[in-house]
């Protein structure tokens, strides 16, 4: 592993535009600093009157064994909502989910009654995430958010320790990667109207 002097730090166009989610992980254990610099860069995403609306949860170790009994929670439900049973197999995917990254960090939020600040809330923790991956692919590390019935159903909500106000917004799977990717995207200019004339 790199040492904390000979490590990668990429400037901020190439990060975001070689930021790739990955979902192969090398198990080598990330050292706290290193996370703590990436929820750092969470921290200063742009939000709204300043409602620092974003809660970082940091599982590694085997402390991701705390997540497993949500994944598999939203695994049943989802069987139980078709009239079936959960598989073994599926159970075990759930299972083995929770360790395939060194680190998994959940983002929940806090919400708010009025309808707009809520929204502002959310948005802003997503750009808080999007931060965390660019800062992370900057630093040489993959990784990738996902959402999904524990997180959108809060099945994860007790393993956090969640109040009513609040709510998971995703999860952050987070490690070395040696997995090759592809960019994909259309040109820009097919999402784009430009207004230079009255
Ligand atoms: C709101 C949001 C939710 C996502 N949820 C998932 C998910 O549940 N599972 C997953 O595999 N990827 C998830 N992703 C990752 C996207 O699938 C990925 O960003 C997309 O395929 C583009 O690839 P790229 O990240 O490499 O550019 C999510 C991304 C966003 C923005």
């Amino acid at each position: 592993m790199s040492t904390a002097t000979d490590r990668p730090i990429a400037d901020a166009l190439t990060a975001i535009k070689t930021r790739r989610s990955v979902k192969e992980y090398l198990q080598t254990e990330i050292p706290k600093e290193w996370i703590e610099e990436l929820l750092d860069a969470a921290h200063w995403a742009p939000n709204h009157k300043l409602t620092h609306p974003w809660r970082f949860h940091v599982f590694s170790g085997t402390g991701r064994e705390k997540l497993v009994a949500a994944r598999q929670a939203s695994v049943r439900w989802a069987a139980e909502k078709k009239g079936e049973q959960a598989s073994e197999e599926h159970l075990k995917f759930a299972k083995d989910k929770c360790f395939s990254a060194p680190v998994l960090i959940i983002v929940s939020m806090v919400g708010d009654d009025k309808k707009i600040t809520d929204q502002e809330n959310y948005a802003a923790c997503w750009c808080a995430i999007e931060n965390l991956l660019v800062a992370a692919n900057a630093r040489g590390l993959g990784s990738y958010p996902s959402t999904g019935d524990w997180i959108d159903q809060n099945f994860v909500g007790p393993v956090l320790g969640l109040t009513e106000k609040e709510r998971p917004v995703a999860c952050i799977f987070l490690g070395q990667s040696e997995q090759a990717t592809m960019a994909k995207r259309l040109p820009v200019d097919k999402h784009t109207t430009w207004y230079t004339e009255a």
